[in-house]
């Protein structure tokens, strides 16, 4: 019966399909802009440290999880938690966690927009060439500049937040899958480039030493969070974005090459990011914690130095909104998914609505970088608000409870047949052990740490 609701009767085209969709949510702002600026704010090398075990121990295993869910049950989270608690005849209260997930989304997307929106006007900038032959002085007032003006900012943010909604609405995968196949190789060629330009600066090494060289004085309790929430982030993972990829996913894919792919993928992107906004810092005398501006401060700078700066400029940040759209797309889907499905919207309807109310929660985002900036909660503006909520306990959470879910709930038959992992029980075992015990006791643990009973 619920067939012919099903909006996702679709499967990729191939294993590598699935790869670019999936690498497609994960490579994004979180790579390129936050990534860099949380590192500048959490000290560099150590908080990288932590950064990186969290995507190995928590991060591949959970995203294995998810994809492994959603395929199993070829549905939205929501619908996907009801049918797998059923079948493993646990508490229907599981069910809860797909909302968690809706909700989420829809805070993320929020400021997600607004920043790409950022990227957006930054492409217009690079091609009237307001960097050219800039110094960071003046690249920081151009930034600080456009900021400062909500109106700016509310029209960048309307349009990138249309353009998601359009493409969800066409369904995902008209023109997607090759936008992703250009888009990749693409960033990475930039990304390359850029850390070229990095290395001819006299900052290379300083930044290399920030990027790498740990310094555990500088690590408190809630870097240790903000560095498992950027994992989590980054991966696109903790909200069932990947379960709703993982739901189209055929069944003779590895789950586990996959994951590993995409978090490697995700992850190369990030340290060349910091490979190259790091020394560009450095030597032009700034601060690596200069806060969510960082890569808008810096990479100007290089664009407007470099030789055929111009061009590479205006190419970046093309790439750049391209690839937070592949990523915003996935932020919506298990809404619209969801609405289609169980509340029977057309799919533009449910677009329309879903885009309505994360453009406005937006606003609220707008505000923090000019009108609102000392308005504090917490000691946080709004949008510093929302971006805990989400990434550093939201996140966290459903991923906690998918492992749970995973490891403890689910059926070893079940997980076992849709792993299907290779060579004896080992790489079972391993993913079993990690799901199961670290990453719950991770996540767990860490919370303990910030609350201050550890
Ligand atoms: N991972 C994306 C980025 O790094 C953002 C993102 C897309 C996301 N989908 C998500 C984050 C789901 C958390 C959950 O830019």
């Amino acid at each position: 019966m619920a067939d012919d609701k099903k909006s996702q009767q679709i499967e990729w085209s191939s294993r590598f399909a699935f790869i670019l969709a999936a690498t497609g949510s994960a490579v994004g702002l979180g790579n390129i802009w936050k990534f860099p600026y949380v590192t500048g704010e959490n000290g560099g090398g150590a908080f990288v440290l932590v950064y990186l075990l969290c995507v190995l121990l928590i991060g591949v295993p959970l995203m294995m999880a998810e994809i492994m869910l959603g395929r199993r049950s070829k549905e939205n989270p929501i619908h996907t938690m009801e049918i797998l608690t059923e079948e493993a005849g646990a508490d229907l209260n599981w069910h809860y966690l797909g909302w968690m997930g809706v909700a989420a989304g829809f805070l993320i997307l929020s400021y997600y927009s607004v920043i790409a929106g950022w990227s957006t006007a930054y492409v217009v900038k690079a091609f009237f060439g307001s960097f050219s032959g800039a110094n960071a002085s003046e690249v920081k007032a151009i930034f600080d500049n456009f900021v400062a003006s909500p109106m700016q900012l509310i029209f960048w943010h309307s349009v990138f937040m249309l353009a998601t909604m359009v493409i969800v609405a066409r369904g995902l995968e008209k023109g997607f899958e090759q936008s992703v196949r250009l888009l990749m190789p693409g960033l990475f060629a930039l990304m390359f480039l850029l850390v070229g330009y990095a290395m001819t600066t006299d900052g290379y090494f300083k930044g290399l030493d920030f990027l790498f060289k740990p310094d555990f004085t500088k690590l408190t309790a809630n870097s240790v969070l903000v560095a498992m929430g950027q994992a989590f982030f980054s991966l696109s993972l903790g909200m069932g974005a990947i379960m709703v990829y993982g739901a189209y996913l055929p069944k003779n894919v590895s789950i586990a090459k996959s994951a590993v792919i995409i978090a490697g993928a995700d992850t190369v992107v990030a340290l060349l990011a910091g490979l190259a906004i790091f020394p560009i810092v450095f030597s032009n005398g700034l601060h690596p914690n200069s806060g969510p501006g960082l890569v808008f401060e810096t990479l100007p700078i290089a664009f407007g130095n470099m030789f055929g700066g111009w061009l590479f400029g205006v190419l970046f940040f093309i790439a750049l909104v391209f690839a937070a759209l592949t990523s915003s797309i996935s932020l919506v889907e298990p809404a619209v998914a969801w609405l289609i499905e169980n509340k029977g919207l057309t799919r533009t309807k449910a677009c329309v609505y879903s885009g309505l109310v994360a453009w406005l929660l937006g606003f609220g985002t707008v505000f923090s970088f000019n009108a609102w900036k000392n308005v504090k909660l917490f000691e946080r503006t709004f949008f510093e608000l929302v971006d805990y909520l989400t990434a550093n306990l939201m996140l966290p959470v459903g991923g906690f409870c998918i492992a749970v879910f995973a490891g403890w709930i689910m059926h070893q038959e079940h997980s076992k047949e849709e792993l299907d992992l290779p060579g004896e029980h080992l790489s079972y075992a391993v993913w079993k052990f990690l799901v199961k015990f670290i990453a719950p006791a991770a996540v767990f643990l860490v919370f303990l740490n910030v609350v201050g009973v550890l």
